[in-house]
């Protein structure tokens, strides 16, 4: 019997086996000896070939190497496996004293602070909020408020038109324009609108061709003045501090008469004069009036049986005012340096000194 051929296959098989170092190329290995057309199956069919005598003994010697190689696999398999453990174990350790992710939590925008504050106030007076759109039609951005298209007063609010017939809004009031309507001259109407608003203006300090406003309108039988200065004069406490004081100045809107200014007395110098107020000791904050008989009417409302009030206001002023922003332009570009100014607190308080 020649076992020189076995001996062979044998060496070649440790050899090769000292190269493998992943269970892929393992199990080729083994198919290479033990597989159908492996080589040690290949000795196993040359049996047939041998005499009786001999086939005994040559096929324990087969079944050894078998043996050999089969335990020297499953050997490898263990390592090669316990090696692909261990680096899992050692990728996936966590390493508890690095420093955690940090998150850059946002936080509100000024205007949206003062909108939900001045929404807060007036929805506990049981208005609700209602929204417009700020692409408008020229009817009730102008003419649904008393403004007919030759009418002067329409230069005071400089217009970006889309067409003939459509505009970027130039003030919240069409809102007005569009409830009345829509409420079809019987129902009562307590609404507060706030919104974009657009006008043709260059950018200053104290200018921005995009601002918001909150319009206010209230209408049913009996509603007169002193129910709008009532309502002023609670929203300036609310918003500016309980001993502010309101007066009002004669003014001109087409869609209200009588029309007023409101000016709230100075919460800096508390009316003795300082840069705020212009040494004025009063601040210009709102426009409001009578809603005028004309709207009414073109809503379907009769103005002997219904009347109302109405009032426009600007949160970036009443924002600029309360945290002494001095352009009005921080507003609008973004700048985190800025808006990161007016974070809350983890415990929701704010960080900015409220006035
Ligand atoms: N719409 C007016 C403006 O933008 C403000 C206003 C609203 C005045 C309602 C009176 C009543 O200037």
């Amino acid at each position: 019997m020649d076992t020189s051929q076995m001996s062979r296959i044998q060496d070649d098989f440790d050899a090769s086996l000292k190269t493998v170092e992943d269970a892929r190329s393992l199990q080729d290995l083994k198919v290479r000896y033990l597989g159908k057309k492996g080589e040690v199956t290949g000795l196993m069919k040359e049996m047939r070939n041998l005499s009786n005598e001999e086939r005994p003994a040559y096929g324990q010697k087969v079944n050894e190497l078998r043996q050999h190689i089969d335990a020297a696999v499953e050997e490898k398999r263990a390592e090669i496996e316990a090696a692909a453990l261990e680096e899992r174990l050692k990728s996936e350790t966590i390493d508890v004293t690095l420093p955690g992710r940090t998150f850059n939590i946002g936080s509100q925008h000024p205007i949206s602070r003062i909108i939900e504050d001045i929404e807060d106030f007036f929805l506990g007076l049981g208005y609700e909020i209602q929204e417009g759109y700020e692409v408008e039609t020229d009817y009730y951005n102008f003419e649904a408020l008393n403004l007919p298209k030759s009418h002067p007063a329409r230069d005071m609010q400089d217009t970006f038109y889309i067409s003939e017939e459509i505009l970027l809004r130039t003030h919240t009031s069409p809102v007005q324009a569009r409830v009345l309507e829509a409420r079809g001259g019987k129902e009562a109407v307590k609404i507060i609108c706030p919104g974009k608003v657009y006008r043709r203006d260059s950018d200053d300090a104290t200018h921005s061709h995009q601002f918001t406003q909150i319009e206010g309108l209230v209408i049913d039988k009996n509603i007169h003045m002193s129910d709008l200065k009532g309502t002023l004069e609670l929203f300036a406490k609310e918003i500016f501090g309980g001993e502010r004081e309101i007066r009002l100045r004669p003014s001109f809107f087409p869609f209200t008469e009588p029309s007023v200014e409101v000016d709230i007395s100075c919460f800096k110098c508390k009316g003795a004069g300082c840069s705020v107020c212009k040494k004025s000791g009063w601040i210009e904050i709102l426009g409001a009036g009578m809603v005028h008989p004309n709207v009414l009417r073109m809503a379907g409302y009769d103005p002997d049986e219904y009347s109302g009030f109405a009032f426009g206001m600007g949160p970036d002023r009443v924002a600029m005012l309360k945290y002494g922003i001095e352009d009005i332009r921080h507003l609008y570009t973004n700048d985190l340096r800025f808006i990161n100014q007016f974070k809350q607190t983890e415990d929701g308080g704010e960080t900015l000194e409220s006035l």
